[in-house]
């Protein structure tokens, strides 16, 4: 499976173009409140070849992005007679193009789309691979879709009006690839003097680049797009359990901790030099605030552990960098190792 069409820079021709070019039945954008506000406006402003559309407004966060949200837009979009040729046209991050891209692939067995991702994270992670999909009663993405979508267009202005915190979330994915698959990626990125929507902006293209090489190499997860999935394991039972708190983790967040804990497992298996894990701890040390976990919750957050895709016949896999830009995977832990490795990162974290 071939991933979708890139284009970065100055959106607004290209979609104009594939507009003029295609004949759609009707036209839908996909926002929540923030890039409704923010993002659809500057993109309307630029496009000759739009007529008629509808717009459909979901609320934004995590906590949205239930089969209930998408159960709701399945509804609007029979009630506004969408038909196996309307566009579907997602603006927005993660959250709104894994749902939107999933409400579309399924409604009346799939109808195109087209997705604008708005975060930095969206738009260096998950703007590549088809990967779409909804969370299961709290547990990450567990039902969805690979569907590309027509295509992707990223444009680096959309990030003027993102939080700072949602940019150094975006940066968990970028520092991830870096770890994975290029030491050059993670050394730009954490010399980098300042960590603001401006400075990153050269390196987005890159990030891409590295996840679009992996992900075409194994479109359906079959082998090495597992890496992809460092610091996931940890991290989402991390952003699991968050989000039923009264202060939610961002997804990037719960990441940086799941990749800090998972190189100290990675070490612990001798997999990963002492040198390489104190740089990794120290590179993102010097990025995020970090404190210790409650190893009370580690019973429950092994739970959530259980339920992650990568797992077969009950074995919690991981994926673990052997060094700064290599990466292993279908690496099996039991839960003593994983219980170590949450001592230890408490233990560094003083
Ligand atoms: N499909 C994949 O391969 C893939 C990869 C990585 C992550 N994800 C998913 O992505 C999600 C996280 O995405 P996210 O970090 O983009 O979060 P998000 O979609 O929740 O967006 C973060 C916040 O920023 C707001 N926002 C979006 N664009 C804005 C803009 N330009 N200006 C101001 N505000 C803006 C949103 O309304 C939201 O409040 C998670 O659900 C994760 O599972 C998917």
């Amino acid at each position: 499976m071939k991933s979708a069409p890139i284009h970065f820079g100055y959106i607004a021709p290209i979609l104009d173009q594939y507009l003029k070019e295609n004949s759609f039945s009707s036209i839908l954008f996909l926002v929540d409140e923030n890039t409704h506000v923010h993002c659809l406006p500057i993109l309307l402003a630029d496009l000759d070849n739009l007529t008629t559309y509808e717009i459909l407004e979901i609320d934004a966060g995590e906590e949205n992005k239930t089969i209930e949200t998408v159960n709701n837009l399945w509804l609007s979009l029979a009630e506004l007679g969408a038909d196996r040729n309307t566009l579907v046209i997602n603006v927005g991050g993660g959250v709104l193009t894994d749902m939107g891209g999933f409400m579309a692939s399924t409604f009346k067995r799939g109808i195109k789309f087209i997705n604008i991702p708005t975060t930095l994270l969206s738009q260096v992670d998950a703007s590549v691979g088809g990967k779409n999909g909804i969370d299961l009663e709290g547990m990450k993405n567990m039902v969805g879709t690979f569907t590309q979508p027509e295509m992707v267009l990223i444009d680096p202005k959309f990030l003027k009006t993102l939080e700072q915190r949602q940019i150094k979330s975006g940066l968990a994915e970028m520092l991830k690839h870096g770890l994975i698959q290029d030491r050059d990626h993670w050394d730009n990125l954490v010399q980098l003097l300042a960590h603001n929507a401006e400075d990153l902006a050269p390196f987005i293209m890159d990030s891409i680049e590295i996840k679009k090489q992996v992900v075409e190499t194994d479109p359906l997860e079959k082998g090495l797009r597992k890496i992809l999935n460092f610091g996931h394991t940890i991290g989402h039972a991390i952003e699991s359990e968050s989000l039923e708190t009264e202060f939610p983790l961002l997804h990037g967040e719960a990441i940086v901790i799941g990749m800090i804990i998972e190189a100290f497992l990675a070490e612990q298996k001798g997999i990963l030099s002492t040198e390489d894990r104190e740089e990794i701890c120290d590179g993102f040390a010097s990025l995020y605030a970090l404190s210790t976990i409650d190893l009370n919750l580690f019973p429950q957050l092994l739970t959530w552990m259980k339920h992650d895709k990568k797992n077969e016949k009950n074995a919690i896999n991981f994926s673990l960098v052997n060094k700064i830009g290599a990466c292993s995977y279908n690496v099996v832990c039991n839960e003593d190792e994983i219980k170590t490795a949450f001592i230890s990162f408490n233990h560094w974290i003083g």
